[in-house]
């Protein structure tokens, strides 16, 4: 008997071309931008590990407080049998959730890291030797396909990660996860809330400046993958409110004007002093506007939960 699979749906050059075909886009339209989820290489996941237990960074502290208070509740409404995992990285936080569901079959993590995912599955399934775990490789803001295994499954997306979806990603994102949900399945939605700008601004924005080594980190990617010779040193970390749309911005300053060259493209990229690349939205959230965006996917919601000092919420929602 061997519960742990692995299942690739991402040829295996897909995370190059998709990279590939983000860099030329983003660098040479304006204002210049990358996708955030091109930080995380071995580095950069190491670098947002260590982000998590800054004393700024509170998300995954309040999210994990919701999660050591609730699980038992989601387990009890839910009922369980296959948990799925969008993003799962290290799978940390979600053992609260997985130890409080006994009904538990199957555990679906759902990773574009397939080191991320072996890594977890072999530390779960060390302490839980007859839980099923089938990973998934795949990118999950594209068409997801998921294992045939037993209802009711409970889709889990959290850290606040929907948050790096720009509005119409977003709207696309959840109705593609509503496509996903049969009767009796549920979306549990980890998203960080809207509060004082100086708290947020700070959360991206340490004093230590391992918010400003990950931001810069996506230079290195770019470096590493495409043969680029940006100078991380020649831009500043900056981390802005945009108190219209309601989310951080992170962007990469350059110092001076200067130009990149890109050879796998083939490509020249000026900046100009004072010239900014954005690397990351991350969206803060009001209960009315998640209710009305998973409304608007066919989702309805039926649970919210948030920390004892209301800085991040876990929705639940089942198709409507
Ligand atoms: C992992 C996407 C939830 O947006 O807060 C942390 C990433 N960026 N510090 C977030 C991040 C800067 C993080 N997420």
């Amino acid at each position: 008997m061997s519960p742990y699979l692995l299942t690739r749906t991402l040829p295996e050059d897909a995370t190059g071309a998709a990279l590939r075909a983000d860099v030329l886009h983003g660098l040479t339209r304006t204002p210049k931008s990358l996708p955030p989820k091109w930080f995380y290489d071995a580095r950069g996941s190491a670098l947002f590990d260590e982000i998590t237990t800054l004393p700024e960074y509170y998300p995954t502290r309040a999210e994990r407080e919701i999660l050591v208070t609730r699980s038992g509740e989601i387990a009890e409404v839910t009922g369980a049998r296959t948990l799925v995992e969008l993003g799962s990285g290290s799978s940390e936080k979600t053992r609260h959730l997985i130890d409080a569901l006994p009904a538990l079959h199957t555990y679906v993590p759902v990773d574009v890291s397939e080191s991320a995912l072996t890594g977890a599955a072999n530390t779960l399934l060390a302490e839980r030797p007859a839980l099923n775990v089938h990973a998934l490789i795949a990118d999950f803001t594209r068409g997801l396909a998921l294992p045939g295994t037993p209802g009711p499954r409970l889709v889990a997306f959290l850290g606040g990660t929907i948050g790096n979806l720009l509005p119409a990603e977003r709207a696309a994102f959840l109705t593609s996860v509503r496509g996903l949900l049969s009767p009796g399945d549920a979306l549990l939605l980890g998203t960080d809330l809207v509060k004082d700008e100086s708290v947020l601004v700070s959360a991206y924005d340490d004093g230590t400046g391992v918010t400003a080594a990950f931001n810069k980190n996506v230079l290195h990617v770019v470096n590493r993958e495409l043969g680029a010779d940006f100078d991380p040193d020649a831009f500043a970390h900056v981390a802005v409110w945009d108190r219209d749309q309601e989310w951080i911005e992170m962007r990469l300053r350059a110092r001076a004007a200067q130009t990149v060259k890109v050879p796998a493209l083939d490509l020249a990229v000026h900046f100009e002093e004072g010239e900014d690349l954005r690397t990351e939205i991350s969206a803060k959230f009001r209960e009315e506007v998640v209710k009305s965006e998973l409304a608007q996917a066919g989702l309805s919601l039926t649970h919210w939960w948030t920390d004892e000092r209301g800085r991040f919420a876990l929705s639940l929602s089942t198709p409507a």
